[in-house]
């Protein structure tokens, strides 16, 4: 228990579903990648708890970079105008990118960073999210591996933040309206 979880209106995803979705995940991964070693590039900061589970789940070596990419706007909405904000640290060419994302909500970041990341000649470039929500759908983002798709509330927790506040949370919960002022 967290004093956090007073904020929280509902679960969406228990950690134990969580917990069950990332071995199946790490399965596929497993499979698709047995001659491969995929490079996992994790989108910080909300990836970071998915990310380290993930790793940890895949049978076979992985290695870990980060970029930190920042869309303009409000909190709790995406423009698609979005800036690099933390770059990786080393060349990509010819590795095996797996993008690991929290959350798809329009799609923007993500098609975005995956023509950033295209543009730099790796050998393959998937990716796997944990959460992807409607809107999602519309976009033609190519995305591999999804955990689970969600309604279209905004939520916190296992990496998702409101105001920097509930990445810490072990599960994913939809966040009260009166913490955000709606
Ligand atoms: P997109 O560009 O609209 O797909 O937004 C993706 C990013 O917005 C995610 O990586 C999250 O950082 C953030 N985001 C979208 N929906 C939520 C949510 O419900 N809770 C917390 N963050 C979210
Ligand atoms: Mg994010």
């Amino acid at each position: 228990m967290s004093v956090l979880d007073d904020d929280i209106e509902a679960e969406v995803v228990s950690a134990e579903q969580i917990r069950t979705k990332i071995v199946e995940l790490a399965a596929a991964i497993d499979a698709d990648y047995a001659d491969r070693e995929p490079l996992l590039v994790g989108v910080l900061k909300g990836a970071v708890i998915f990310m380290s589970d993930l790793a940890r789940a895949l049978s076979r070596p992985s290695a870990m970079e980060f970029m930190a990419c920042s869309s303009y706007g409000a909190s709790n909405k995406s423009s698609g105008v979005v800036r690099i904000l933390k770059d990786l640290d080393r060349d990509v060419t010819g590795r095996d990118i797996l993008i690991v994302e929290d959350i798809i909500d329009s799609g923007l970041t993500l098609s975005w960073l995956l023509k950033n990341l295209q543009a730099r000649d790796p050998a393959s470039v998937e990716v796997v999210a944990l959460l992807r929500k409607p809107d999602a759908i519309k976009v033609q983002v190519p995305v591999r591996y999804v955990g689970f798709d969600i309604p279209n509330d905004f939520v916190v927790g296992y990496g998702l933040d409101y105001a920097e506040r509930y990445r810490d949370l072990p599960y994913i919960g939809r966040l009260k309206a009166s913490i955000y002022g709606g």
